[in-house]
């Protein structure tokens, strides 16, 4: 959700910045830019297109102090006009956000002017370079506020050798380097260049120069902002022989798993005891997040008997919830600023219920608002695509609901103690790369699948959509017959997944129901007996044997492979899918 960097030291600010900026790409990748402040002027260079649009000129500009941005557009295509670095007089500004208020700033400041970019951002710069009066810290906090919406702001002043920086609602962390002090929107931009890093407040303003960062609350009055070690290390970004990150990061699902359930153990009797007299449960989140939700459902109404909803974020934020004595909410998130996220569990937390925030970001937005706060250890994540975030929210939400259910965490650890080999042997199947190319072949693909199955489906079609762009629907197999049906034909594929005995009769329902209307079924399953039924009628995915409650680990990876292969088939870029960005700061 656009990635920005600061520096200002004594090197050369633009290859610092462009390094940033690459490690940030996950964020956004439609267009980007750089300005450098030298002998009282910026330089710039902004291109529609990645960070490599960029090169050869960036590294021209000279200066120790500049800003650069990776875009994801909201308002304004992407394009040279509307990349960042905006820039109006003394001033030149990088944001990530959305300034809600930007048509009725531009109309009440500067009716009739023309900007030159059709984006909410540019309004910043021009109300930084009308309230400067020589003080810098001060320009940036009139302009804060004027402003709504979520920002997280960078800005160079021609009178001053160093940065000026706002935050409100999107993430901006500060760097301490050696030779220079630092401003980005997340930690893998300064791996390798700071130890240890600061995370700003809502209504922060803070001032850096090469030797000193000053931060003040939004009455300017200055503040003191904790030192924590930066968790992203250069060694975490290295693709290692993985042609992308996407499979680096499939591969390391074991590890996600692994580590998971050993950060667990930190927190089991500060969650007992947040878990006390619960009688309700509502998980929450986007996405894979969301998707990761519907498995821990079944777990915890299964292991615990809690009744438990699971709501999209940005649906739950909007209406009127019951929040009852007695009720948590467990949000879920691997970066912990999903916008969405964030505001409908404060919104349940000021409603009165228990937080627990499951997230991959220690330092993250949600921890602020968190009771619990239980760790996914997967570790950096650069892929825009979650893949063993997913796992290990599985890993720790597993958990979870073995310590809802009043059991101890390490009955459930050695449940899950199977997991690593098995995910490992799935990545080894033979036949996920051949059902790639059916995939690709084909109009649109339904997964299919019932209880945890279902579950699993919704995420596999969510990864293979997001990085293959293939038309594509996860399913309850029950579902089909009652309306989705009608659209199966010889161009469709049904890729049903059966990895539970129990319930293999009844999916084997729906892949007779497709075959019977001329389309094409893959079968994901450990199940031999449904193995040997579809052998001659269907393409098998054999994977290994399991119990039914682990199995959505083995599935998930199978699907994650999947959708890899169909991706790179189609020649797309899997880390980087078109429209997307990790971390989806704004609404
Ligand atoms: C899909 C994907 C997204 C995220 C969603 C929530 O592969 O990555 O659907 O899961 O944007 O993000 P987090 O988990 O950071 O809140």
């Amino acid at each position: 959700m656009c990635g920005i960097v600061g520096y200002a030291g004594e090197r050369g600010a633009a290859d610092i910045i462009y390094n940033g900026l690459k490690q940030l790409e996950y964020r956004g990748y439609d267009s980007a830019g750089i300005a450098t402040l030298s002998d009282g002027k910026i330089h710039h260079i902004k291109r529609c297109g990645r960070v490599n649009a960029l090169d050869g000129f960036a590294q021209k500009l000279s200066g120790k102090v500049g800003i650069g941005h990776t875009r994801w557009a909201t308002h304004g295509k992407p394009s040279d006009n509307n990349a960042h670095p905006h820039l109006w007089g003394k001033f030149a500004i990088v944001h990530n956000g959305i300034i809600e208020n930007y048509a009725e700033l531009k109309e009440k400041f500067f009716a009739g002017v023309k900007f030159l970019s059709d984006t909410d951002s540019e309004v910043i710069v021009r109300l930084l370079d009308k309230f400067y009066d020589g003080d810098f810290a001060l320009a940036l906090n009139k302009v804060a506020a004027l402003l709504t919406g979520s920002y997280a702001i960078v800005a160079i002043c021609t009178d001053f050798e160093g940065l000026g920086v706002l935050r409100r609602k999107s993430p901006v962390i500060i760097g301490y380097g050696s030779d220079g002090n630092f401003a980005a929107s997340d930690a893998p931009a300064l791996a390798g260049v700071c130890k240890q890093i600061s995370i700003l407040e809502d209504g922060d303003c803070a001032i850096l120069t090469r030797g000193k960062v000053e931060i003040f609350d939004s009455n300017l009055r200055k503040v003191q902002r904790a030192k924590k070690p930066n968790l992203a290390t250069a060694a975490s970004l290295d693709l290692g022989d993985c042609p992308h990150y996407m499979l680096k990061e499939i591969r390391e699902v074991p590890a996600s798993v692994v580590n998971t359930c050993a950060a667990f153990q930190s927190v089991e009797s500060s969650l007992k005891q947040a878990l006390r007299g619960v009688t309700r449960v509502i998980i929450t989140g986007c996405g894979t997040a969301y998707n990761s939700g519907l498995v821990a459902k079944r777990y915890i109404e299964k292991f615990a008997r809690i009744p438990t909803e699971v709501e999209i974020a940005g649906e739950f934020r909007y209406k009127d919830p019951v929040i009852t004595s007695g009720t948590v909410i467990i949000a879920v998130s691997q970066s912990g600023e999903t916008a969405d996220t964030v505001e409908a569990t404060l919104l349940a937390k000021a409603s009165g219920a228990k937080v627990i925030a499951v997230t991959n970001a220690p330092y993250s937005s949600l921890t602020r608002c968190a009771d619990v706060v239980v760790p996914v250890a997967a570790g950096p994540e650069i892929c825009v695509a979650a893949t063993k975030s997913y796992t290990g929210q599985l890993a720790a939400l597993y958990m979870l609901a073995y310590v809802l259910a009043g059991k101890s965490a390490d009955g459930a650890a050695e449940n899950i103690s199977a997991v690593p080999k098995l995910c490992k042997k799935t990545l080894e199947c033979a036949d996920i790369d051949s059902l790639a190319d059916m995939c690709v072949s084909s109009r649109g693909v339904y997964f299919l699948g019932r209880d945890l199955d279902f579950a699993v489906a919704t995420e596999g079609s969510l990864k293979l959509k997001e990085v293959s762009y293939i038309q594509s629907e996860g399913y309850p197999a029950g579902e089909l017959k009652h309306g989705t049906l009608a659209l199966i034909d010889e161009s469709i594929l049904a890729v049903v997944l059966i990895t539970s005995a129990r319930l293999a009769g009844k999916s084997e329902n729906a892949v007779e129901q497709v075959l019977s209307r001329k389309g094409k079924v893959a079968v994901i399953t450990n199940v031999e007996s449904v193995i040997k039924r579809y052998a001659d009628r269907a393409h098998i995915v054999k994977v290994p044997e399991c119990e039914e409650d682990i199995s959505p680990f083995v599935a998930a990876v199978a699907a994650q492979r999947l959708a890899y292969a169909a991706a790179v088939k189609l020649n797309r870029d899997p880390d980087k899918p078109r429209n997307l960005a990790k971390s989806v700061t704004v609404e």
